[in-house]
This record gives C-alpha cells, sequence and structure tokens, in this order.
C-alpha cells in the first residue's frame, strides 16, 4: 500500500460510532504532526513523542473496550486481546527507535499501520455485531 502524506483514515474504515472515529482521527492527526515536523526524514523527539503516542492509544483501547463491554460484545476478549498485542508490538517498535538512536518517517507509517489494523481487523467486527444485534442508534452518539 502507498502513503501519502496527510495520512487519512479511509471512509470506508469509519465505525459510525462518533467517539471511536473521532479518536481514531484524533491519533492519525498526531501522526502527520509527527511527519510534518520531520527533518531529513528523523523526528528528533521521538522518544517523547512515541510514548505519548502510545498511551493515547492506549486509553483509545480501554475506551472502545467500554464501549463493548457496555454493548455485551460477546468478542471482546479477542478484540481486547488484539488490542494488547498492538501495544506490545508498537512498545518494541519504540526500543528498536531507542536502540538505533533515531525514527523515521517509515515509523510513523507503523504506527499508522497499526491503526489501521485494529481498525480494519476488529473495529469493525463490533460495528458488525451491533447491526446484526440492532444496537446501532444506541450506540452511534457514544
Ligand atoms: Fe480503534
Ligand atoms: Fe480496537
Amino acid at each position: 500500500m502507498n502513503f501519502v502524506s496527510p495520512l487519512k483514515l479511509p471512509v470506508a474504515f469509519e465505525t459510525g460510532i462518533s467517539s471511536i472515529d473521532q479518536e481514531h482521527k484524533g491519533l492519525i492527526a498526531y501522526l502527520n504532526g509527527y511527519l510534518a515536523s520531520c527533518e531529513h526524514s528523523t523526528i528528533s523527539n521521538f522518544d517523547e513523542l512515541f510514548t505519548a503516542f502510545i498511551s493515547e492509544l492506549e486509553h483509545h483501547f480501554e475506551s472502545e473496550e467500554m464501549i463493548m463491554q457496555e454493548a455485551g460484545y460477546p468478542g471482546l476478549e479477542k478484540h481486547a486481546r488484539h488490542h494488547q498485542h498492538c501495544l506490545d508490538e508498537l512498545r518494541r517498535l519504540l526500543e528498536r527507535c531507542r536502540s538505533r538512536g533515531y525514527a523515521g518517517t517509515g515509523d510513523v507509517i507503523t504506527f499508522f499501520q497499526k491503526i489501521i489494523d485494529d481498525v480494519s481487523k476488529a473495529d469493525l467486527r463490533f460495528v458488525d455485531y451491533l447491526m446484526a444485534e440492532d444496537k446501532m442508534t444506541e450506540f452511534k452518539a457514544r
């Protein structure tokens, strides 16, 4: 897949649940900020930025899991494992950046791919569940 700057959440990947979509867009906006601040393809204060981003992503995952719990979503446990796996991978990526002493645009793209991955492989399944259970109206304004 080719990535163009600014990075964007494809319309087809919008869940229709207001807070979740806003959070996805907010996370992607941070990544665009990192790309914009790149000098010679590297991000000078990557440690601080990526640490803050991972914690922001963790909050997003927590709020998603709360909504899923409220909706009685049977796939919650699997989804939460997916979230954990994603955070572990990004923490390992940050470690790799630390050991090589720099982060570049490619690392920001990896963060983006992880968000897209969770939306496409997991978040949209939750939406399918809400639709099938006729619960979308109840949750779309969340
Ligand atoms: Fe999400
Ligand atoms: Fe998710």
